[in-house]
């Protein structure tokens, strides 16, 4: 005859069975804990993602906004106003040969004027746009910027490239970016860096096209750089993923500066546009 557990024996029974419910409770609680930790660290790290993401949007959308802007300006300026500027300065010009002597030397001295305007508009034109990069390409622009800097003697900036054909590597705005991100590391290295000899290369590498940048300045922390990061390089940054090429910095206090781009070359149907 079998016999029935003690009542002892029943107890303990309920106390294991009740400790296996609690623990494998606790168990429930702590797995649903750390998902919902997980989950909810997922979405904000998404949600950063979508907030960069939109951030950079935002700011191709204003580079893009801003380029056409300066186009515009750039053509009305030199088509609509410089040209005509140019015509007061014909009719000046007539009315130089008639009149008294008196007027002549008023209309002379309106002549400098104007004549200094027109100057003004041409070269604010060309910053805005400079016509060497459609007419010359890069290559000519980036030469021409060694030029005009070495003219101020307490700078040496030399510019070194490698690359006959152009177009294989850059259509216009391609050069466009790439000349704006020139000026813009030019800038930062004499406001900031105080530097006096820049060194710039363009290189094409097989399929690749490197931007090489280095100074002598004063050189700054690269880690502070995502808090210290100002329009500047953000839109240096942002021109280099339109570009869809990379960009590294290396950079220590008082040991200069030095920035490389790199970037694919052209496909052949973008070289055709
Ligand atoms: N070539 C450089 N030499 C020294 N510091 C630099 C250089 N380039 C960038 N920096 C540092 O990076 C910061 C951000 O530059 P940037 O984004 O162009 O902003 P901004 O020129 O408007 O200050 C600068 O304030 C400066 O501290
Ligand atoms: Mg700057």
């Amino acid at each position: 005859m079998l016999n029935s557990p003690e009542p002892a024996e029943n107890l303990t029974i309920y106390i294991a069975l009740i400790l296996f419910a609690v623990l494998a409770l606790a168990l429930t609680i702590i797995l649903l804990f750390f998902v919902s930790r997980k989950k909810i660290s997922q979405k904000k790290l998404e949600a950063q993602a979508l907030k960069l993401k939109h951030k950079s949007d935002l700011i191709i959308y204003n580079i893009e906004t801003q380029e056409m802007e300066r186009q515009r300006i750039a053509q009305d300026l030199h088509d609509d106003i410089g040209s005509q500027l140019n015509l007061i300065s014909l009719g000046l010009h007539r009315l130089q040969k008639v009149g008294s002597k008196i007027e002549q030397e008023e209309t002379d001295a309106i002549l400098l004027l104007t004549e200094g305007v027109i100057d003004r508009v041409r070269s604010l034109s060309h910053e805005l746009l400079p016509p060497i990069l459609e007419k010359f390409g890069l290559i000519a622009a980036l030469q021409e910027v060694e030029f005009n800097y070495n003219k101020i003697n307490s700078i040496q900036l030399n510019f070194k490239t490698n690359i006959d054909d152009e177009d294989i590597y850059v259509d216009l705005s391609r050069r466009l970016h790439l000349y704006r991100i020139c000026q813009e590391l030019i800038q930062n290295s004499l406001k900031h860096g105080k530097a006096k000899c820049i060194r710039m290369s363009l290189l094409g590498q097989n399929d690749t096209l490197i931007l090489s940048f280095n100074d002598d300045g004063v050189g700054f922390d690269v880690n502070k750089l995502d808090s210290g990061k100002g329009m500047g390089l953000m839109n240096i940054e942002n021109r280099v993923e339109m570009l869809h090429g990379t960009m590294s910095i290396e950079s220590e206090l008082h040991e200069g500066s030095s920035f490389q781009i790199r970037l694919p070359k052209l496909e052949k149907d973008e070289r055709d546009h």
